[in-house]
């Protein structure tokens, strides 16, 4: 019945990505910096929390909505209590065809088992370099590299597809872009170079840090002999290619120079309930008060809807370095990427 829901420019609402938890275990200096995230720095207080009941009931009404993947995020999501009960809550629904983390890899190690068992298809580890005072610099929390090269494998060992995720920041890590291609491709896990992007306040983001996918599949192509392999599905945000002669892929998600908007199918479900229809977004509907309310499924429904309706959001085909300096934005950490 709600088969049709789109937006302002004809996208459907295909794929939740739920924060949650808006803590991390790394203050990386282009998402947490210390200065801001410091221990006087006021998270959300438990009961601000959806539980996993609320998480699940909202799930489902997505689902019905049209949602047919949902990715979980933070934050670090393996922080939160219990995370595998959740999993396989959500697991458990009628109609959703994929599922995945996004994590930091810190605790994949120690939970890649229970999380397998939960139901969990996927992760996405986060990995901005492999040189180990680097990585300590960036993460800003004295957390070696090995810890996550470890958990990739426990992950791997236990049947969970592993993708890498990289940020690229000129100055920071660019020397990195060919060491982690050797290593992952060694390894036979697709490695995806992220385009730094002003998210957030206090990400110091200006175009002149940003590596674009072409300057990295320049660089790429004098080691590395690519091919380009089709997208899985309309709107899948990396750009393929595959290592000629192997199975093993590297994706470039390209948000800054060529953005995804005219396909992007995401919503944005954050730790308290708020739901955003972009990563931009500034305002967001607070579905936690709506569920606490006692609203009934088709109540709620009522509430998401003209919102999807409504949405207008395109703000990666419209940033400008104006835009980047002076729009407000929420943070990352607690809309999860
Ligand atoms: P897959 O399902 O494995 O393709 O995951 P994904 O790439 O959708 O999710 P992931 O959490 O690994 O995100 C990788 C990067 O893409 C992060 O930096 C996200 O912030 C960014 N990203 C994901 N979706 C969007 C989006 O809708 N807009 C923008 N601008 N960036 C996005
Ligand atoms: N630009 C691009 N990607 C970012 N991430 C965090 N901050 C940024 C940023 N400013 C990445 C994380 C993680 C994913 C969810 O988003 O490293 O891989
Ligand atoms: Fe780093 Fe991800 Fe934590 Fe941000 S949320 S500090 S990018 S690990
Ligand atoms: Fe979607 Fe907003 Fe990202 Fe564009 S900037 S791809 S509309 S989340």
């Amino acid at each position: 019945t709600h088969k049709l829901l789109q937006d302002k420019f004809g996208r459907a609402l295909k794929d939740l990505r739920i924060s949650v938890t808006d803590r991390c275990n790394f203050r990386c200096t282009y998402c947490m910096p210390k200065e801001i995230f410091g221990s006087d720095f006021a998270f959300m207080p438990k009961e601000h929390l959806l539980t996993f009941e609320e998480i699940e009931q909202l799930a489902k009404i997505f689902i019905e909505l049209g949602v047919k993947k949902i990715r979980l995020t933070g934050g670090e999501p393996l922080l939160r209590r219990n995370l595998p009960v959740l999993i396989e809550k959500l697991v458990a629904i009628d109609g959703l065809e994929d599922i995945g983390l996004t994590t930091n890899g810190v605790l994949l190690e120690k939970m890649a088992e229970k999380l397998k068992s939960a139901g969990l298809q996927r992760v996405n580890v986060s990995l901005d370099a492999l040189n180990d005072e680097l990585f300590k610099s960036i993460n800003d929390s004295g957390v070696s590299t090995d810890r996550i090269l470890a958990g990739i494998k426990r992950a791997q060992q236990v049947g969970i597809e592993v993708k890498v995720n990289m940020v690229v920041k000129k100055g920071m890590n660019d020397q990195e872009v060919i060491p982690m291609a050797q290593y992952f491709k060694e390894q036979g896990v697709t490695l995806r170079y992220i385009e730094f992007m002003d998210v957030g306040q206090h990400n110091g983001w200006n175009f002149s840090k940003v590596v674009t996918k072409k300057q990295l599949y320049n660089q790429l192509s004098q080691h590395f002999e690519l091919e380009h392999v089709d997208s899985s599905y309309v709107g899948e945000v990396a750009k393929r290619y595959r290592y000629v002669g192997t199975d093993t892929e590297v994706g470039f998600i390209t948000s800054v120079s060529e953005s995804f908007c005219s396909t992007c199918t995401r919503a944005r479900l954050a730790a308290d309930g708020r739901f955003y229809t972009c990563l931009f977004a500034t305002e967001g509907l607070d579905l936690k008060h709506v569920l606490r309310s006692g609203a009934n499924e088709k109540e709620i429904k009522d509430v998401i809807v003209p919102t999807w309706k409504k949405r207008g959001d395109r703000y990666s085909d419209e940033r400008t370095e104006e835009t980047a300096k002076t729009k407000k934005k929420i943070e990352m950490s607690y809309i999860g990427g």
